[in-house]
């Protein structure tokens, strides 16, 4: 067994890890990441798009994950899209160096400032406003696309059809940033360079024009020279001395899955950023086996973040459809918000299935009522969801409200053949907290009970942002490991 000293240790390389690498980085720090996933960009593999799947496609299994129509048979490999399934929820993230921002969709949204001061009472708004929000998106590289571009491609006409049928259902839409280069988009467009969201690649992972954090953060942490990443490492359990420094019990894996060798690694600081499934699970995990101290308030205050999916299917041959090119990065979203009766946010999506499915797909974005909870099962060695449809039901109301308004305007029947029913109330791209900030840790991440372990990811965020989540990971993540180095927390 190989033991291995480090000074501090990350766990996870997704958004909140790739956040406090480049900043204790910069601050003259050395730092060790361990990712499960594999290392994309330095094992020169492809990824591949969604009308091919291959290596890319799933985390160690014989079909792919994609949210419906799952035909393929694969060999199973460290893949970069992963999905945990519990009795009424399933769960997509992404795996590899970079986590999510390498499978997601790149929207890059800030939350409305009202909402953000109602999920964060405590925190200074201004101060994010005016600071970390435009942090988080200088640095992830957040653009928008150009309208002209928009009017003209043809495979935008999804957001296009989608956008004028909202307004004639009485619906406010909006631009959403992303983190995809558009002007890249623009050239792929015009064939001069290799084609990427125009070429059905997203889920599976971006060849070319994402600024995912292996090209951003992650990147910059890198130069410093002061960061070294272990991929296709899997931290199993988490023990704490008496001397107050962490022993990490992990396992190498090779791309099939197998372990190749057991590794201990000691650290004095630890920081936690597996995500909100994964940092969960270590926590709980380790409570379990070790004893590990964990509080009271872990694994509470969990939510969806509202995603409920949906769809619609044109029945009038005479619509047209939403194309059968389209890209894969989304640009359009309905904004009713500020409706008392009906708050959502949903994101116009894609369906590139390389024909004209006249299908249109949305992914609903609620507040959440009725918080879920994340526990340990002991005997099957897992974690738990206590999550039901008694979560879900104002979704489910919100989205027959949009669907039925929408038919009602523009025709068109829910798409029962997508979902059971017309309702993905299952499908969630976004599980929020359980570590919530300033109950499960302090106010800048630090974990009850603990002097040197601290949590920065998504599982600091109770449940629900009103958006698309990453930008405010990251804004929080910026937020709270500045702070932590002003405290000498890692002198
Ligand atoms: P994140 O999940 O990014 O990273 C955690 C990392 O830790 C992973 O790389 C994982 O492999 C690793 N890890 C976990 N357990 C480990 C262990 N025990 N040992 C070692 N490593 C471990 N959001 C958004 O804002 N806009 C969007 O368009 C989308 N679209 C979207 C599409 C799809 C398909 C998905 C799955 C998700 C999105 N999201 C999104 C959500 C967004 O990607 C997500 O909220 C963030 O990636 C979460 O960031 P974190 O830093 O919390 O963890």
């Amino acid at each position: 067994q190989k033991e291995i000293e480090a000074p501090i240790i990350i766990i996870g390389s997704g958004y909140g890890g790739a956040v406090s690498a480049l900043r204790l980085c910069e601050a003259g720090k050395k730092v060790l990441i361990l990712e499960m996933g594999l290392n994309w960009e330095k094992s020169g593999i492809p990824f591949s798009n969604l009308l091919k799947p291959g290596k890319s496609a799933a985390w160690l299994r014989k079909k792919t994950i994609a949210p419906f129509m799952n035909l393929f048979n694969l060999t199973p490999f460290t893949g970069a899209l992963d999905r945990l399934e519990f009795e009424n929820i399933n769960i997509w993230m992404g795996r590899g160096v970079g986590g999510g921002s390498l499978v997601n969709g790149g929207m890059a949204v800030t939350p409305k400032e009202t909402y953000f001061k109602e999920v964060f009472p405590n925190l200074d708004a201004t101060k994010f406003y005016d600071f970390y929000f435009p942090l988080a998106r200088k640095e992830l590289k957040v653009n928008v696309i150009d309208e002209q571009f928009l009017n003209d491609c043809p495979y935008y006409k999804f957001t296009r059809v989608g956008e004028e049928e909202a307004h004639k259902a009485g619906f406010k839409t909006m631009r959403v940033p992303n983190v995809y280069d558009f002007k890249y988009m623009e050239k792929e467009y015009k064939n001069e360079v290799p084609r990427s969201a125009l070429n059905t690649e997203v889920i599976y992972g971006n060849n070319y024009g994402k600024n995912s954090l292996d090209k951003t953060y992650l990147k910059k942490a890198l130069d410093t020279g002061n960061l070294e990443i272990l991929d296709l490492h899997y931290v199993d359990n988490i023990k704490l001395n008496s001397d107050k420094t962490y022993t990490l019990n992990a396992q190498n894996i090779n791309t099939s899955g197998d372990v190749v060798a057991e590794k201990v690694f000691h650290c004095k600081k630890l920081i936690l950023a597996a995500g909100t499934m994964g940092t969960l699970k270590l926590l709980l995990r380790s409570n379990a086996m070790n004893d590990f101290p964990i509080g009271q308030k872990v694994g509470k205050n969990w939510g969806n973040n509202g995603n409920f999916m949906t769809g619609r299917n044109f029945v009038n041959p005479l619509h047209g459809g939403t194309g059968a090119q389209q890209s894969t990065i989304p640009v359009g979203g309905v904004d009713n918000w500020d409706d008392k009766e009906h708050p959502f946010f949903t994101e116009i999506a894609p369906l590139p299935m390389g024909m004209d499915v006249a299908t249109a797909l949305y992914l609903l974005i609620n507040r959440v009522d009725k918080k879920g909870q994340v526990s340990y099962d002991k005997i099957n060695k897992k974690i738990v969801l206590d999550w039901d449809k008694t979560n879900t039901e104002k979704m489910k109301e919100n989205t027959d409200y949009f669907i039925k308004k929408m038919n009602k305007a523009n025709g068109g029947t829910r798409a029962h053949l997508l979902f059971d029913n017309g309702f993905g109330a299952n499908i969630c791209y976004h599980p929020l907290g359980g570590c919530v900030l300033g109950e499960a840790t302090n106010e800048y991440g630090k974990l009850k009970d603990h002097d040197n372990l601290y949590v920065l990811d998504g599982s600091l965020i109770p449940g629900t942002i009103g958006v698309n989540p990453f930008v405010t990971i990251v804004a929080i993540s910026e937020y709270c490991i500045e702070n932590l180095i002003k405290q000498n927390e890692f002198a």
